[in-house]
């Protein structure tokens, strides 16, 4: 299976330390984030790597990662204009995953402590549509926060930074689609605040009833705002990604 990892977007939460680098390219630990996504993604077998970013900070990713050979991996590059939001960084992903290929999408800073050997297994087998992954957390109104069917382990609907949450899950950073998901993000339009939202595309899947989910065990952050960058920092220090 081949991963896309986003890691464009303007840092705004990080400010004044994305005023002269990438988010993704901050140190997580002794590492910089990026990799920690790039190992954890080869950790789960993963060997092509699509990394999407803004044309100022390509420079800064090859020169942590290079074509991924120090890391096991094939690294492509490709760049976002203007950070147009999540499913547009997606969409530029395209040329590279072929008619009716499985991958995976991670945005750049989130950061899982569980093996993610399991999950792609599972979308591996799974018959079609998508897949995401939740984690319980103590302020979900931060993140999307998904409406969930247990019975069939599906999603009916996912409310984007809800004010009253519907439920204690947010939808993590971890997407599993195949490639019919970019006819789904031609067809969704801008958010009121300017932006294809990722949201959007997964509550077209949700509404088809072809929007699968698992829970993630164990300790999982995005590495966004400096409290949760310090949090990361602490719990990755000395680890190896
Ligand atoms: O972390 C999980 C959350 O990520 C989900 O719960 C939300 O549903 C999802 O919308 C997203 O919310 P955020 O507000 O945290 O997204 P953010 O704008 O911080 O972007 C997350 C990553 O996506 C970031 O690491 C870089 C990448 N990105 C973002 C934008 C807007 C891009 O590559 N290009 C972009 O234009």
């Amino acid at each position: 299976m081949k991963a896309v990892i986003l890691a464009g977007g303007t840092g705004s939460r990080l400010k004044p330390l994305t005023y002269w680098t990438n988010k993704h390219l901050l140190p997580v630990g002794t590492y910089p984030m990026i990799c920690h996504g790039v190992a954890k993604l080869r950790h789960a077998g993963i060997r092509d790597i699509v990394i999407v970013t803004g044309r100022s900070s390509l420079g800064g990713f090859a020169d942590v990662l290079g074509s991924g050979r120090d890391w096991g991996v094939s690294i492509l590059y490709r760049v976002q204009e203007e950070a147009g939001g999540i499913a547009q960084a997606l969409e530029l992903a395209r040329p590279v995953i072929g008619p009716g290929e499985k991958f995976a999408v991670l945005l750049g800073d989130n950061l899982f402590e569980q093996s993610l050997v399991p999950f792609v297994e599972a979308y591996e087998k799974q018959r079609e549509g998508a897949m995401v992954l939740l984690k319980k957390v103590g302020d979900p109104r931060r993140y999307g926060v998904p409406l969930l069917e247990e019975e069939t382990g599906k999603i009916l609907y996912i409310e984007e930074k809800p004010e009253i949450p519907q439920s204690p899950y947010c939808v993590t950073g971890l997407y599993f689609y195949s490639s019919d998901v970019f006819e789904i993000v031609e067809r969704i339009r801008p958010s009121r605040r300017g932006e294809l939202e990722i949201t959007d595309v997964n509550n077209e899947y949700a509404r088809a009833s072809r929007l699968h989910y698992r829970v993630v065990d164990g300790w999982w952050t995005d590495a966004g705002t400096f409290e949760s960058l310090e949090e990361a920092g602490k719990r990755l220090k000395g680890a190896l990604p």
